[in-house]
């Protein structure tokens, strides 16, 4: 089920195709979180003009990879992937390679010497530039476009849907962060918190329905301080997704990622007044122990997260979370990090994604605090929290065996085209046997048996 689960997770790559009249081929590769995969579709509808998206890279006249810079590992493997297609570019000499995201945006044009395969460099505000740097770069000049902005949300662009199950849909209504968490390189790859126009919002969620989407997931570092003021409109994250769980009651309301400092109780009032918006919230805690958290600059203690936890249940019994981990944060001590286990019991996640904490320079723990949980240790932590995690979720699949839910057909098992699967509101995956229907439908399935990643229902 892996190519199920990985839509969207903080490591996955994908690559993807649509059919444009226009000559050259074009080829991309996303790493990365959502917000990423978002991007490369608002920079397929940037280049739709000069060309034409393919599915084998071989036939590329240029090739973007969309990176990622979260951890050493993200950028080691974009650098591998770079070697790889460094024979193919000797093939075809007229290949251009160029690099987008959070990596340009963090080494910049330091870029060119250790990638000698690169035409060019494009951080996430500067996508609007890359017909030019294309076509400047393709006369033998090597160009980059790495500047932030204050303003830039793409807000006017129609993104080229890439994902064809033609179910769910991507919609970015904000970029960037300013909650600057210690370890973290976003606030300086992507810049600048800022909301985008909730009326160009609804447009691109009112033609996703016409288009037959049936979920929306609306996409932000930190979702729930959206804000919009502007144009006549005053608008948060929870009138936000009220006006868009309006426009069809047959349309399913998603959203990623929620810092807990900010989820408030009229967001969760919200999500609990409609039946559109999916009970499902992700909730990075990072940490259980106060003491990480203050050096994380998470701004909220062990406590305030557990409160809003509380409060979240108490209003909807039925709410899945699901949560971020890092393992051995610098200074983490074993009791540390026996809170982190004693937290996920607490909450008793329904899915984790769970990480060995990883130095980026320039940041703020970088600077201050030495990575001194050494590297064994942290992969000790990080295999004990993903094994609770793994018996937190099968607990919560085998309390679901018996009930039935309303699934949101996403396509054909990849095991067997007799079987379909799709997600239920809280976000689990649940396979059950084809019958007469098909992707795009609502079907209530009832869940006989689960494993600990899976339902399989009927
Ligand atoms: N904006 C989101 C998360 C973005 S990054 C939020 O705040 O929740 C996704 C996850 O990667 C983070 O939640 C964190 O768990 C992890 N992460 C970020 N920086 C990291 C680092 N330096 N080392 C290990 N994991 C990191
Ligand atoms: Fe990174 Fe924290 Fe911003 Fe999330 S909220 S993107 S972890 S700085
Ligand atoms: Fe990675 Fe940038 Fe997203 S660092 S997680 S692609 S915002």
């Amino acid at each position: 089920m892996l190519d199920v689960l990985s839509r969207g997770t903080p490591t996955c790559a994908s690559t993807f195709f649509c059919n444009f009249a226009a000559v050259k081929k074009l080829y991309i590769e996303t790493y990365g979180c959502q917000m990423n995969f978002a991007d490369s579709e608002v920079v397929a509808a940037i280049l739709k003009d000069q060309y034409e998206l393919c599915i084998d890279v071989q036939d590329a006249d240029l090739i973007l990879i969309n990176t990622c810079s979260i951890r050493d590992k993200a950028e080691q493997r974009i650098h591998k992937r770079l070697r790889e297609l460094e024979a193919l570019k000797r093939k075809r000499p007229h290949l251009q390679v160029g690099l987008l995201g959070c990596m340009a945006e963090r080494m910049k044009e330091e870029l060119f010497h250790s990638e000698p395969i690169l035409n060019f460099i494009a951080g996430p505000d500067a996508y609007r530039s890359l017909p030019q740097l294309i076509e400047e770069s393709a006369k033998g000049q090597l160009r980059f476009n790495v500047l932030l902005s204050e303003d830039e949300t793409y807000a006017d662009i129609m993104p080229v849907r890439y994902d064809l199950n033609g179910v769910s849909a991507f919609v970015s209504i904000m970029r960037g962060c300013n909650n600057f968490c210690s370890y973290c390189v976003v606030p300086y790859t992507r810049g600048r918190e800022r909301s985008r126009n909730p009326k160009t919002i609804l447009q691109e969620v009112e033609q996703l329905l016409r288009d037959g989407y049936k979920e929306v997931t609306l996409l932000g570092q930190n979702v729930n301080s959206y804000k919009w003021n502007d144009d006549g409109m005053d608008m948060t994250f929870a009138q936000l997704m009220e006006v868009v769980a309006k426009t069809s009651p047959d349309l399913r309301v998603r959203f990623a990622t929620s810092h807990p400092k900010d989820i408030s109780d009229e967001l969760i009032e919200t999500i609990a007044r409609y039946d559109n918006i999916c009970k499902y919230i992700h909730l990075p805690v990072q940490s259980g122990s106060n003491a990480v958290l203050k050096k994380m600059n998470r701004v909220y203690t062990r406590e305030y997260y557990l409160d809003r936890v509380r409060k979240i249940k108490e209003t909807m019994p039925d709410c899945a979370l699901s949560t971020d981990i890092i393992a051995g944060f610098c200074g983490e001590t074993l009791e540390d990090h026996e809170q982190t286990l004693s937290i996920m019991r607490e909450v008793g996640y329904e899915y984790a994604y769970m990480f060995k904490y990883s130095e980026r320079g320039g940041t703020m723990s970088a600077k201050r605090f030495p990575d001194d949980v050494p590297d064994e240790e942290k992969t000790r932590r990080l295999e004990e929290i993903i094994a609770l995690q793994g018996e937190l979720s099968l607990i919560s699949n085998k309390r679901d065996i018996g009930k039935t839910f309303r699934v949101l057909v996403e396509g054909y098992s990849k095991r067997s085209h007799d079987y379909l699967y799709g997600r239920n509101s809280q976000n689990k995956v649940i396979i059950f046997p084809k019958g007469d229907h098909a992707p795009g439908e609502y079907i209530d399935v009832t869940v006989n048996e689960c494993t600990g990643a899976t339902l399989l229902g009927n």
